[in-house]
Protein backbone atom coordinates (compact mmCIF):
# COMPACT_ATOMS: atom_id res chain seq x y z
CA UNK A 1 0.00 0.00 0.00
CA UNK A 2 1.38 3.60 -0.70
CA UNK A 3 3.04 5.36 1.57
CA UNK A 4 0.38 7.95 2.03
CA UNK A 5 -2.20 5.62 3.55
CA UNK A 6 0.01 4.38 6.13
CA UNK A 7 2.07 7.49 6.72
CA UNK A 8 -0.83 9.28 9.23
CA UNK A 9 0.69 13.04 8.83
CA UNK A 10 -0.14 12.29 4.50
CA UNK A 11 -3.73 11.56 4.84
CA UNK A 12 -7.18 12.54 6.84
CA UNK A 13 -9.26 9.76 8.14
CA UNK A 14 -13.22 10.76 7.28
CA UNK A 15 -16.09 10.08 9.37
CA UNK A 16 -16.70 6.87 7.84
CA UNK A 17 -12.98 5.81 8.50
CA UNK A 18 -11.59 6.06 4.63
CA UNK A 19 -8.84 7.75 4.61
CA UNK A 20 -7.73 10.22 2.13
CA UNK A 21 -4.50 11.54 1.22
CA UNK A 22 -4.05 15.20 2.39
CA UNK A 23 -2.05 16.57 -0.72
CA UNK A 24 -4.13 15.74 -3.92
CA UNK A 25 -3.97 17.24 -7.67
CA UNK A 26 -6.34 20.03 -9.49
CA UNK A 27 -7.14 19.52 -12.81
CA UNK A 28 -9.54 22.27 -13.44
CA UNK A 29 -9.95 23.08 -16.97
CA UNK A 30 -8.53 26.70 -16.28
CA UNK A 31 -4.61 26.99 -17.57
CA UNK A 32 -5.45 23.82 -19.54
CA UNK A 33 -4.86 19.95 -18.83
CA UNK A 34 -1.23 18.49 -18.98
CA UNK A 35 -0.96 14.90 -19.51
CA UNK A 36 2.80 14.31 -19.35
CA UNK A 37 2.07 16.90 -15.91
CA UNK A 38 -0.64 13.95 -14.11
CA UNK A 39 1.67 11.27 -15.45
CA UNK A 40 4.51 12.78 -13.77
CA UNK A 41 2.75 13.24 -10.35
CA UNK A 42 1.73 9.82 -10.31
CA UNK A 43 4.45 7.94 -11.31
CA UNK A 44 7.88 9.93 -10.03
CA UNK A 45 6.02 12.72 -6.74
CA UNK A 46 3.60 9.95 -4.93
CA UNK A 47 0.42 11.79 -5.78
CA UNK A 48 -1.95 9.40 -5.27
CA UNK A 49 -5.37 11.62 -5.38
CA UNK A 50 -6.98 13.23 -8.11
CA UNK A 51 -9.12 15.91 -7.91
CA UNK A 52 -11.50 16.72 -10.84
CA UNK A 53 -14.92 17.19 -12.37
CA UNK A 54 -17.45 16.51 -15.13
CA UNK A 55 -17.30 20.15 -15.57
CA UNK A 56 -13.41 20.44 -16.55
CA UNK A 57 -14.11 18.59 -19.23
CA UNK A 58 -10.70 15.61 -18.52
CA UNK A 59 -12.20 12.77 -16.87
CA UNK A 60 -11.10 10.98 -20.07
CA UNK A 61 -7.83 12.34 -20.30
CA UNK A 62 -7.29 11.15 -16.49
CA UNK A 63 -8.36 8.07 -17.34
CA UNK A 64 -5.49 7.94 -19.87
CA UNK A 65 -2.98 9.25 -17.44
CA UNK A 66 -3.62 7.05 -14.52
CA UNK A 67 -3.20 3.74 -17.04
CA UNK A 68 -0.03 5.09 -18.40
CA UNK A 69 1.11 5.90 -15.24
CA UNK A 70 0.83 2.02 -13.80
CA UNK A 71 -0.13 3.06 -10.49
CA UNK A 72 -2.60 0.43 -10.14
CA UNK A 73 -6.66 1.86 -9.70
CA UNK A 74 -6.95 0.84 -5.91
CA UNK A 75 -4.20 2.90 -4.87
CA UNK A 76 -5.49 6.12 -6.33
CA UNK A 77 -8.44 8.48 -4.74
CA UNK A 78 -10.26 9.36 -7.56
CA UNK A 79 -12.77 12.30 -6.62
CA UNK A 80 -15.45 13.64 -9.37
CA UNK A 81 -18.11 16.05 -9.32
CA UNK A 82 -21.56 16.43 -10.01
CA UNK A 83 -22.49 19.51 -12.07
CA UNK A 84 -25.55 21.05 -11.21
CA UNK A 85 -27.11 20.49 -14.69
CA UNK A 86 -27.04 17.14 -13.62
CA UNK A 87 -29.23 17.41 -10.41
CA UNK A 88 -32.28 15.24 -9.55
CA UNK A 89 -32.74 11.79 -8.23
CA UNK A 90 -32.55 10.04 -11.88
CA UNK A 91 -30.18 12.33 -13.47
CA UNK A 92 -27.42 12.29 -10.69
CA UNK A 93 -27.20 8.58 -11.08
CA UNK A 94 -26.92 8.77 -14.81
CA UNK A 95 -24.00 11.55 -14.45
CA UNK A 96 -22.37 9.29 -12.07
CA UNK A 97 -22.19 6.50 -14.44
CA UNK A 98 -21.27 9.02 -17.20
CA UNK A 99 -18.05 10.28 -15.12
CA UNK A 100 -17.56 6.50 -14.54
CA UNK A 101 -17.42 5.47 -17.72
CA UNK A 102 -14.93 8.18 -18.62
CA UNK A 103 -12.79 7.89 -15.98
CA UNK A 104 -12.48 4.20 -17.05
CA UNK A 105 -13.65 2.98 -13.24
CA UNK A 106 -16.23 0.44 -11.71
CA UNK A 107 -15.80 2.77 -8.42
CA UNK A 108 -15.14 6.09 -7.66
CA UNK A 109 -13.67 7.45 -4.29
CA UNK A 110 -15.39 10.49 -4.37
CA UNK A 111 -18.71 11.79 -5.36
CA UNK A 112 -19.82 15.59 -4.44
CA UNK A 113 -21.73 18.11 -5.56
CA UNK A 114 -20.15 20.80 -7.20
CA UNK A 115 -22.24 23.52 -5.91
CA UNK A 116 -25.46 23.99 -3.66
CA UNK A 117 -27.49 25.83 -6.55
CA UNK A 118 -29.49 24.12 -8.70
CA UNK A 119 -31.01 25.07 -12.52
CA UNK A 120 -33.68 27.79 -12.62
CA UNK A 121 -36.98 26.87 -13.37
CA UNK A 122 -36.40 23.32 -11.36
CA UNK A 123 -39.35 24.25 -8.54
CA UNK A 124 -38.25 23.71 -5.16
CA UNK A 125 -34.50 24.15 -4.52
CA UNK A 126 -34.97 22.10 -1.59
CA UNK A 127 -36.52 19.18 -2.69
CA UNK A 128 -34.08 18.92 -5.89
CA UNK A 129 -30.96 19.11 -3.43
CA UNK A 130 -32.44 16.30 -1.38
CA UNK A 131 -33.47 14.01 -4.36
CA UNK A 132 -30.11 14.58 -5.43
CA UNK A 133 -28.19 13.86 -1.97
CA UNK A 134 -30.56 10.72 -2.01
CA UNK A 135 -29.50 9.53 -4.81
CA UNK A 136 -25.48 9.77 -3.99
CA UNK A 137 -26.87 8.01 -0.41
CA UNK A 138 -27.80 5.40 -2.71
CA UNK A 139 -24.70 4.84 -4.90
CA UNK A 140 -22.68 4.44 -1.47
CA UNK A 141 -25.44 1.89 0.09
CA UNK A 142 -24.48 -0.33 -3.33
CA UNK A 143 -20.98 0.73 -2.91
CA UNK A 144 -20.36 2.52 -6.37
CA UNK A 145 -18.61 5.25 -4.33
CA UNK A 146 -17.04 4.96 -1.26
CA UNK A 147 -17.45 8.75 0.36
CA UNK A 148 -19.96 11.27 -0.64
CA UNK A 149 -19.41 15.01 -0.27
CA UNK A 150 -20.68 18.23 -1.40
CA UNK A 151 -18.80 21.66 -2.72
CA UNK A 152 -19.30 25.07 -1.96
CA UNK A 153 -22.11 24.49 0.55
CA UNK A 154 -22.55 27.12 3.29
CA UNK A 155 -23.51 26.56 6.63
CA UNK A 156 -27.35 27.33 5.70
CA UNK A 157 -26.81 24.49 2.67
CA UNK A 158 -25.78 22.07 4.92
CA UNK A 159 -28.11 22.64 7.82
CA UNK A 160 -30.87 21.22 5.21
CA UNK A 161 -29.23 18.27 3.86
CA UNK A 162 -28.25 17.12 7.56
CA UNK A 163 -32.04 18.08 8.45
CA UNK A 164 -33.21 16.00 5.13
CA UNK A 165 -31.30 13.57 4.52
CA UNK A 166 -29.72 10.14 6.42
CA UNK A 167 -25.82 10.52 5.82
CA UNK A 168 -23.85 13.85 6.98
CA UNK A 169 -21.54 14.98 3.89
CA UNK A 170 -18.15 13.02 4.38
CA UNK A 171 -16.45 16.55 3.32
CA UNK A 172 -17.00 19.90 2.41
CA UNK A 173 -14.78 21.40 -0.83
CA UNK A 174 -14.49 25.14 -0.54
CA UNK A 175 -12.04 27.78 -1.74
CA UNK A 176 -9.19 27.87 0.87
CA UNK A 177 -5.71 29.58 1.33
CA UNK A 178 -4.49 32.39 3.88
CA UNK A 179 -6.42 35.26 1.87
CA UNK A 180 -9.90 33.46 2.15
CA UNK A 181 -10.45 31.65 5.22
CA UNK A 182 -14.00 30.64 5.98
CA UNK A 183 -13.42 30.12 10.02
CA UNK A 184 -16.82 30.27 11.09
CA UNK A 185 -17.69 27.14 8.19
CA UNK A 186 -14.56 25.23 9.29
CA UNK A 187 -15.26 25.35 12.46
CA UNK A 188 -19.72 24.14 11.42
CA UNK A 189 -17.70 21.52 9.75
CA UNK A 190 -15.68 20.30 12.53
CA UNK A 191 -18.74 20.10 14.99
CA UNK A 192 -20.64 18.05 12.42
CA UNK A 193 -17.61 15.70 11.82
CA UNK A 194 -17.63 17.04 7.96
CA UNK A 195 -13.81 17.23 7.03
CA UNK A 196 -13.65 20.53 5.50
CA UNK A 197 -11.19 20.65 2.03
CA UNK A 198 -9.80 23.38 0.20
CA UNK A 199 -9.83 24.41 -3.10
CA UNK A 200 -7.07 26.79 -5.10
CA UNK A 201 -5.04 26.78 -2.45
CA UNK A 202 -2.23 29.09 -4.14
CA UNK A 203 -5.27 31.78 -4.70
CA UNK A 204 -4.96 30.66 -8.43
CA UNK A 205 -1.39 31.85 -8.52
CA UNK A 206 -2.20 35.11 -6.32
CA UNK A 207 -0.81 33.71 -3.51
CA UNK A 208 2.41 33.36 -4.47
CA UNK A 209 3.31 37.11 -4.40
CA UNK A 210 1.48 37.95 -0.88
CA UNK A 211 4.56 39.44 1.28
CA UNK A 212 4.10 37.64 4.35
CA UNK A 213 3.91 34.69 2.10
CA UNK A 214 6.82 35.17 -0.12
CA UNK A 215 9.09 36.36 3.93
CA UNK A 216 8.05 32.70 5.74
CA UNK A 217 9.57 31.32 2.43
CA UNK A 218 12.81 32.80 2.34
CA UNK A 219 13.18 32.67 5.96
CA UNK A 220 12.20 28.80 5.75
CA UNK A 221 14.09 28.58 2.34
CA UNK A 222 11.24 27.24 0.90
CA UNK A 223 9.07 28.34 -2.49
CA UNK A 224 5.75 30.49 -1.53
CA UNK A 225 3.90 27.84 -3.36
CA UNK A 226 5.58 24.87 -0.80
CA UNK A 227 4.53 27.63 2.38
CA UNK A 228 0.82 28.00 1.28
CA UNK A 229 -0.15 24.42 1.09
CA UNK A 230 1.88 23.48 4.14
CA UNK A 231 -0.55 26.22 5.64
CA UNK A 232 -3.01 23.74 4.85
CA UNK A 233 -1.94 20.85 5.60
CA UNK A 234 -0.80 21.92 9.27
CA UNK A 235 -4.41 23.19 9.78
CA UNK A 236 -5.85 19.40 8.69
CA UNK A 237 -6.87 21.05 5.62
CA UNK A 238 -6.97 18.56 2.35
CA UNK A 239 -5.75 20.55 -0.85
CA UNK A 240 -5.60 20.08 -4.38
CA UNK A 241 -2.94 22.52 -6.18
CA UNK A 242 -2.93 22.42 -9.49
CA UNK A 243 0.07 22.79 -11.98
CA UNK A 244 0.87 22.26 -15.95
CA UNK A 245 4.58 22.01 -15.48
CA UNK A 246 6.09 18.52 -13.79
CA UNK A 247 8.58 20.54 -11.87
CA UNK A 248 5.79 22.92 -9.93
CA UNK A 249 3.91 19.57 -9.56
CA UNK A 250 7.38 18.24 -7.69
CA UNK A 251 7.79 21.46 -5.71
CA UNK A 252 4.25 21.50 -4.45
CA UNK A 253 4.37 17.89 -3.43
CA UNK A 254 7.70 18.67 -1.37
CA UNK A 255 5.70 19.70 1.43
CA UNK A 256 6.33 16.59 4.13
CA UNK A 257 10.06 17.39 5.11
CA UNK A 258 9.38 21.08 7.18
CA UNK A 259 7.35 22.81 9.55
CA UNK A 260 5.78 26.05 9.62
CA UNK A 261 6.43 27.45 13.25
CA UNK A 262 3.97 28.51 15.33
CA UNK A 263 4.41 32.56 14.57
CA UNK A 264 4.05 31.94 10.72
CA UNK A 265 0.65 29.66 11.43
CA UNK A 266 -0.22 32.98 13.24
CA UNK A 267 0.48 35.37 10.90
CA UNK A 268 -0.71 33.69 7.97
CA UNK A 269 -3.94 32.90 10.00
CA UNK A 270 -4.20 36.15 10.73
CA UNK A 271 -4.06 38.01 6.57
CA UNK A 272 -6.82 40.18 5.87
CA UNK A 273 -9.31 38.39 3.77
CA UNK A 274 -8.69 39.51 0.16
CA UNK A 275 -9.09 37.28 -2.47
CA UNK A 276 -11.96 35.17 -3.81
CA UNK A 277 -10.86 33.33 -6.99
CA UNK A 278 -14.32 31.80 -7.96
CA UNK A 279 -17.30 34.16 -7.99
CA UNK A 280 -20.40 32.46 -6.18
CA UNK A 281 -22.22 35.57 -7.73
CA UNK A 282 -21.89 33.83 -11.61
CA UNK A 283 -22.49 30.60 -10.81
CA UNK A 284 -25.99 30.20 -11.35
CA UNK A 285 -25.98 31.94 -14.64
CA UNK A 286 -23.31 29.21 -15.55
CA UNK A 287 -26.23 26.71 -15.14
CA UNK A 288 -29.09 28.35 -16.60
CA UNK A 289 -26.66 29.03 -19.51
CA UNK A 290 -24.23 26.00 -19.98
CA UNK A 291 -20.86 26.71 -21.93
CA UNK A 292 -19.80 22.89 -22.54
CA UNK A 293 -17.96 21.20 -19.82
CA UNK A 294 -14.12 21.78 -20.20
CA UNK A 295 -15.08 25.46 -21.82
CA UNK A 296 -11.69 26.66 -20.76
CA UNK A 297 -9.12 23.73 -21.85
CA UNK A 298 -8.48 24.95 -25.38
CA UNK A 299 -8.38 21.46 -26.82
CA UNK A 300 -6.11 22.28 -29.28
CA UNK A 301 -3.41 22.28 -26.85
CA UNK A 302 -4.08 18.65 -24.82
CA UNK A 303 -1.90 16.45 -26.01
CA UNK A 304 -2.01 12.44 -24.57
CA UNK A 305 0.46 10.62 -25.12
CA UNK A 306 -0.38 7.05 -27.37
N1 LIG B 1 -14.96 22.63 -6.16
C1 LIG B 1 -14.78 23.74 -6.85
O1 LIG B 1 -15.71 24.49 -7.14
C2 LIG B 1 -13.38 24.08 -7.29
C3 LIG B 1 -13.10 25.38 -7.75
C4 LIG B 1 -11.79 25.67 -8.13
C5 LIG B 1 -10.81 24.71 -8.06
N2 LIG B 1 -11.12 23.44 -7.65
C6 LIG B 1 -10.08 22.37 -7.62
O2 LIG B 1 -8.92 22.86 -6.96
C7 LIG B 1 -7.79 22.71 -7.84
C8 LIG B 1 -6.74 23.77 -7.56
O3 LIG B 1 -7.24 25.06 -7.70
P1 LIG B 1 -6.90 26.01 -8.93
O4 LIG B 1 -6.48 25.17 -10.08
O5 LIG B 1 -8.06 26.92 -9.08
O6 LIG B 1 -5.71 26.91 -8.43
P2 LIG B 1 -4.34 26.72 -7.61
O7 LIG B 1 -3.96 25.31 -7.48
O8 LIG B 1 -4.48 27.56 -6.39
O9 LIG B 1 -3.31 27.48 -8.57
C9 LIG B 1 -3.06 27.04 -9.87
C10 LIG B 1 -2.24 28.12 -10.56
O10 LIG B 1 -0.98 28.29 -9.90
C11 LIG B 1 0.10 28.02 -10.82
N3 LIG B 1 1.08 27.23 -10.05
C12 LIG B 1 0.94 25.97 -9.58
N4 LIG B 1 2.03 25.58 -8.87
C13 LIG B 1 2.89 26.62 -8.91
C14 LIG B 1 4.18 26.83 -8.37
N5 LIG B 1 4.80 25.90 -7.65
N6 LIG B 1 4.79 28.02 -8.61
C15 LIG B 1 4.18 28.99 -9.35
N7 LIG B 1 2.94 28.86 -9.87
C16 LIG B 1 2.30 27.68 -9.66
C17 LIG B 1 -0.51 27.26 -11.97
O11 LIG B 1 0.10 27.58 -13.19
P3 LIG B 1 0.88 26.47 -14.11
O12 LIG B 1 -0.14 25.47 -14.56
O13 LIG B 1 1.39 27.32 -15.23
O14 LIG B 1 1.96 25.90 -13.24
C18 LIG B 1 -1.94 27.81 -11.99
O15 LIG B 1 -1.99 29.03 -12.70
C19 LIG B 1 -8.43 22.80 -9.23
O16 LIG B 1 -7.54 22.40 -10.25
C20 LIG B 1 -9.64 21.93 -9.02
O17 LIG B 1 -9.27 20.57 -9.06
C21 LIG B 1 -12.37 23.12 -7.24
Amino acid sequence: MADVYTNPEKHVVLSNNVKLPILGLGTSHDGGYSHEAVVWALRECGYRHIDTAKRYGCETYIAQAVKASGIPREDIFLTTKCWPADYGADTTRKAFIGSCQRLDTEYLDMYLLHWPEVPSGSGDKRQMLRDTWRALEVLLDEERVRVIGVSNFLEQHLDDIIEDCSITPHLNQCEFHPFNNPKHLRQYCKDRSIQFEGYSPLAKGRGLRGPQVVSVARQLGRTPAQVLIRWSLQNNVPCVPKSTKPERVKENSQVFDFVLRKEDMTSLDNMKQTVTCVNRATIQDKIDNPLPDGYKLNLSKVTVEP
